[in-house]
């Protein structure tokens, strides 16, 4: 070998540990750098490499022995054309390929081995997706999840319970989502638990999830859905059934009658809601009756977040968010009276109200921090 060719060699190394690396970095286990919500539960990931419940673990058990085949075939394709480039390459002008026309053996061989690796491959496969799509019998929890712009409303329909972003569910029982949207294509994932669904409007997509144990999970809307899909996430709290049921029964108390006094109370006599026109979007009832534009409100105090599960719900996020809201998260807004969508169709998110008075944030923050 001349100097020249093996110096040739050598870079040819180099560039290929560097891509190697550049490669490698990307495994690393990097979930905590996805966290942008303020505050987030400990302990696991948001990653589909953490399964903690068998229906990820499921879509792991394949995806593992399939990432090492893929590895394998990867190596001896890259390094034969690696080895081919480099050994039969040209060396000087007169310095041409031995022509040939066609090989059989050759072609038939490299059509049957791949062909044999897939059907392989297809029955573990399908046994997966069968696996993933059967309905667990008996009582479960089953919940409408509808994807809107930008956040995840929930309709317990045993319960009759509707919530938003922060989903409760028993751990170590499956639980039934159907998933589905109102305006455009979203999907619902939370990579701890389950595979991807894509939420559509006018369809029902069924997805089984279920957590070993009890725990906190992050997700996020997994499909391009417009101006703020960065920002509709969405949480899985999963707790022992007896407090999943102490859960199910706090979230269906009635609002006290000071309560839905203040919600209802007309603008004329000093009632802040109806100023405002909160109950033209908002529902104030655990059964989710009234207006479900925007997310039900009965006992928000008792989630951890708002606003598609990106702030931390705290007094001074509320007090921000009130007056605000567009500036904290970039939403398709009407003008402040709400009756002129910015696209027309499309629902828009929650407006501005600038003619809101800091004495009208503290006592809407005091109210809304009071549902509990
Ligand atoms: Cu909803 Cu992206």
């Amino acid at each position: 070998m001349t100097h020249r060719r093996k110096s040739r060699g050598r870079s040819l190394a180099v560039a290929g540990m560097a891509a190697a690396a550049v490669l490698l970095t990307a495994c690393s286990d990097s979930g905590s750098d996805n966290r942008t919500q303020d505050s987030v539960p400990a302990g696991v990931d948001q990653s589909t490499l953490q399964a903690r419940g068998p229906d990820a673990q499921s879509i792991n058990d394949l995806f593992v022995p399939f990432f090492w085949i893929a590895v394998v075939i990867g190596v001896i394709v890259v390094g034969a054309t690696v080895y081919a480039a480099i050994r039969f390459r040209a060396k000087g002008d007169d310095d041409r390929p031995v022509q040939v026309h066609g090989h059989t053996g050759l072609e038939i061989g490299w059509t049957v081995v791949p062909a044999v690796i897939l059907a392989v491959m297809a029955v573990p496969t399908v046994a997966t997706i069968f696996e993933l799509a059967e309905r667990p019998e008996g009582e479960v929890v089953e919940i409408t999840v509808t994807g809107k712009q930008w956040w995840w409303q929930y309709e317990y329909e045993n319960e009759g319970l509707v919530t938003a972003n922060e989903m409760h569910i028993p751990a170590g029982e499956p639980v039934v989502l159907n998933i589905t949207a109102t305006d455009v294509i979203h999907s619902f994932w939370v990579p701890n638990l389950a595979g991807k669904k894509d939420a559509v409007p006018g369809r029902s997509h069924f997805l089984k999830i279920e957590a070993d144990e009890p725990g906190e999970f992050l997700g996020q809307c997994a499909e391009y859905c417009g101006l703020s899909h960065a920002n509709m996430r969405l949480r899985v709290i999963a707790h022992e059934r007896s407090e999943y049921d102490a859960w199910v029964a706090g979230q269906l108390a009635p609002l006290s009658p000071d309560e839905v006094a203040f919600v209802e109370a007309g603008a004329e006599e000093g009632g802040i809601i109806q100023k405002y026109g909160c109950t033209a979007c908002h529902s104030f009832d655990p059964t989710g009756e009234g207006a479900q534009v925007g997310p039900n409100l009965s006992h928000l105090a008792s989630r951890q977040t708002f606003a598609g599960a990106i702030f931390d719900l705290t007094e001074d996020n509320l007090r921000e968010w009130l007056p605000n809201a567009p500036v904290m998260k970039p939403m398709q807004t009407s003008d402040p009276q709400g009756d002129a969508p910015a696209t027309p169709g499309i629902v828009p998110g929650m407006p501005a109200f600038p003619e809101m008075t800091d004495a009208e944030v503290d006592e809407l923050v005091t109210f809304l921090l009071g549902l509990e």
